[in-house]
């Protein structure tokens, strides 16, 4: 018997568009395969233009949220409008209603998760958000049911489309970093305000989520290191490559059992490690577990099909499934719960500085780091003024007093800091 479901869709800019779309044209390919027909009810957005360049038949457009909230034939909503203004009152009064809610929005589910799952399930309603995470990438589907048999031991990801785009572009065709950013936005890749890409803030509501689901308890972002791409020189690339090395803004997740790590930075990794592969808009994520051991699921992490690829499957599988599962972890996102953070983590470095004095510099650079701790594995370029170190693994914390000390006795100028995952 084929079940009818009705869907409306909040927001119809790139991932509500492509959402559009994919219902409208794959309807009957889900008739036959999943026994669904699935048809859209009502659309709201404010802009017409775009509502009309989709074609999207005029009793379908939506005035307001309350004849979509109201509307007995509407019985999943999809939420593609992002933030945490309207897109939460919107979540909040479908779920109130006992509609099903789809979203794609990271910064949602980060922050309010532990609330929208609680009125999800007091509603008897689901909550899914695969599109929240990596696009089209089911990674949320591969924690929940792909390698629950294990302990994740740790997650490193490029969770960020427009971030791994313009770095692809910087490490290949050596483009301008301003010029790449503005290229990514016209691809649909870049967020609204694309701050939240360049500076970390969207891989890291990204690795909250995934963390969390990782590891199963609430991870809040507020524990997570971040730091973004804007400072990045293509000089810095240039050196890494020259070190064997490719530059890639990584969200780093580890959990020894005891103590959890997290944190978003620019990274070098070797360049033959699978992720140096992963280019352009392209994400992956790469898992490991104590039985399954390394897995990596790769493709594409943003752009209006793709992520309407996770949008939809959500649908399909919510329209088709009457058991819901939800994650609501026993601590909620601001509280500390029983999980111990790691703040002084440890990592390799790369560090380029320009000396004040080439005679001996050097050694003087040196002589501070053993100071501290730190051991040098490896010094490449010594052009000029430059010096360019790489460390052994070490803590955080003695790089960055050691490279005070180098400032404070003015030995040298720190151009550049990058951690480096072997
Ligand atoms: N701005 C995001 C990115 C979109 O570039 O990955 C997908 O979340």
């Amino acid at each position: 018997m084929i079940k009818k479901v009705g869907v409306a869709i909040l927001g119809v800019g790139v991932v509500g568009g492509g959402t559009y779309q994919t219902l409208v044209q794959h309807h009957d390919f889900y008739v036959k395969t999943q026994q669904v027909d699935i048809t859209v009810e009502k659309v709201l957005d404010r802009s017409v233009e775009r509502m009309a360049q989709l074609g999207i038949p005029q009793e379908c457009i939506a005035g307001n949220i309350e004849e979509i909230i109201a509307n007995p034939n509407v019985d999943i909503v999809v939420e593609t409008i992002g933030g945490i203004g309207v897109a939460k009152d919107f979540v909040t009064a479908a779920l109130r209603n006992g509609k099903t809610v789809v979203t794609s929005n990271k910064e949602l589910i980060c922050k309010f998760s532990h609330e929208l799952e609680k009125l999800a399930k007091r509603n008897h309603c689901g909550l899914y958000y695969e599109a929240s995470c990596v696009g089209g990438v089911p990674i949320i589907r591969t924690l929940l049911d792909g390698v629950q048999a294990n302990h994740i031991q740790s997650m490193m990801g490029i969770v960020n489309g427009t971030t791994n785009y313009i770095l692809t572009k910087m490490t290949y065709e050596g483009a301008d970093y301003t010029e790449v950013l503005k290229e990514a936005q016209k691809l649909g890749y870049a967020e609204a305000n694309p701050t939240a890409d360049v500076d970390g803030y969207d891989s890291m509501y990204k690795l909250s989520i995934l963390s969390s689901m990782a590891f199963h308890t609430k991870i809040p972002y507020t524990k997570i290191f971040r730091e973004g791409i804007s400072s990045i020189s293509a000089k810095d690339i240039a050196y890494g490559k020259e070190l064997g090395y490719t530059l890639k803004l990584l969200a780093i997740g580890k959990n020894s059992g005891k103590e959890v790590e997290v944190r978003v930075h620019p990274t070098f990794i070797p360049k033959d490690h699978p992720l140096a592969s992963v280019n352009d808009s392209f994400n992956a994520v790469y898992l490991t577990g104590d039985a399954v051991g390394d897995v990596m699921l790769y493709g594409r992490g943003a752009g209006a099909l793709p992520t309407a690829s996770a949008v939809v499957s959500d649908v399909i599988y919510a329209a088709t499934h009457s058991d819901v599962k939800y994650s609501t972890f026993k601590n909620n996102a601001t509280a500390e719960a029983d999980i111990k953070f790691v703040s002084n983590f440890e990592s390799a470095y790369y560090l380029r500085l320009t000396v004040a004095d080439r005679a001996g510099a050097f050694a003087k650079v040196s002589g501070t780091f053993a100071k501290y701790g730190i051991s040098i594995v490896k010094v490449t370029a010594e052009e000029g003024t430059t010096l360019i170190l790489v460390t052994h693994t070490t803590k955080e914390n003695a790089v960055k007093n050691a490279l005070a000390k180098i400032s404070e006795n003015n030995l040298a100028t720190i151009e550049s800091v990058i951690r480096v995952e072997q």
